[in-house]
């Protein structure tokens, strides 16, 4: 990878630390954050997770992804790409300097939490990746590793878990390449040690230890439009006017506020419409969803 080293230089994680025992990430501040938005507690972002490789309960993935070995980790860049890459942990935390970015997290479950997560834009990578014109999508596929994930047997999903993205939702700059949150690196039930986050869609889009990055001419398969298409469409952009089949997305309910103010109203693409509204201009998005 090209100036990762130099970029290296920047120190984003301290010299001192070894790569695997590092829990600190130095970031800076980023244009893209949302303001004004407190954050959700640290513990509860840890310890109510969607991760059903670890297990369906939202406890399970803290009680069981501790076992996951995030280190050496390496990210496969195939598909329609010039050539295909393999790029390390290391290489990616240093390739951009990592920012934190406040983001609205909202899951189609209808709970929401506001998260200051650290990464760079999505498109600093796949400009390096340097896919082909042909390619119209990107897929993610996670780590699938049945020695240490009891959610792989218990439960029916195609594994690995997969997700996708049109690819100018991938080069839009608030799709982060995420690597941790509180400035820390993330735990492992939080997606160590890359995921992606999309800020303006459910938060199943935003696929957890990722292993590979794939570059298709056509829409990928995604493990939730696979399982059960009418309740999960591809673009699941978050949006208080297409309810999901057996519940209203109209409103959200932000996990750790006060009770008397847990239910919010759900904001159409989660509050980020002014910036990727028009990714979806003339699309009918009953249709699209
Ligand atoms: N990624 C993988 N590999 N496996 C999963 O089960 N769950 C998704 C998404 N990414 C999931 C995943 C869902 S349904 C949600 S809502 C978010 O992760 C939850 O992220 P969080 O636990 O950090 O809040």
């Amino acid at each position: 990878m090209t100036g990762a080293a130099a970029l290296g230089v920047a120190g984003l994680l301290d010299p001192r630390q070894s790569m695997a025992d590092a829990t600190k990430l130095q970031t800076v501040k980023s244009p893209l954050s949302t303001t004004g938005l407190t954050p959700t507690s640290y513990k509860d972002i840890t310890s109510y997770n969607n991760f059903y490789e670890f297990g369906v309960e939202k406890d399970n993935p803290a009680q069981n992804a501790g076992k996951m070995r995030t280190r050496p980790w390496k990210v496969t860049i195939d598909g329609l790409v010039k050539q295909k890459k393999t790029v390390s942990i290391e290489e990616l935390l240093s390739f951009k300097p990592i920012e934190e970015r406040v983001y609205r997290h909202r899951c189609v479950e209808a709970w929401s939490m506001v998260i200051p997560w650290a990464g760079y834009s999505l498109s600093e990578l796949i400009n390096w990746a340097e896919p082909l014109p042909k390619a119209k999508y990107v897929q993610f596929l996670t780590l699938e590793d049945a020695s240490v994930m009891p959610g792989l047997r218990e439960i029916n999903l195609n594994w690995p878990y997969s997700e996708g993205l049109r690819m100018d939702e991938a080069m839009h700059p608030l799709t982060l390449l995420t690597f941790g949150l509180y400035g820390e690196v993330l735990p492992n039930q939080d997606g160590a040690p890359v995921r992606i986050v999309i800020p303006w869609k459910y938060g199943f889009k935003s696929a957890k230890s990722i292993v590979k990055i794939h570059f298709t001419a056509d829409q990928p398969s995604t493990a939730w439009n696979d399982m059960a298409p009418r309740e999960y469409g591809f673009y699941s952009n978050v949006n208080p006017n297409v309810d999901h089949p057996r519940w209203s997305q109209k409103s959200e309910r932000r996990i750790g506020a006060p009770i008397f103010s847990q239910r919010q109203p759900t904001l159409m693409f989660n509050g980020y419409g002014d910036q990727v509204a028009s990714l979806y201009n003339g699309m009918d998005l009953k249709k699209y969803f």
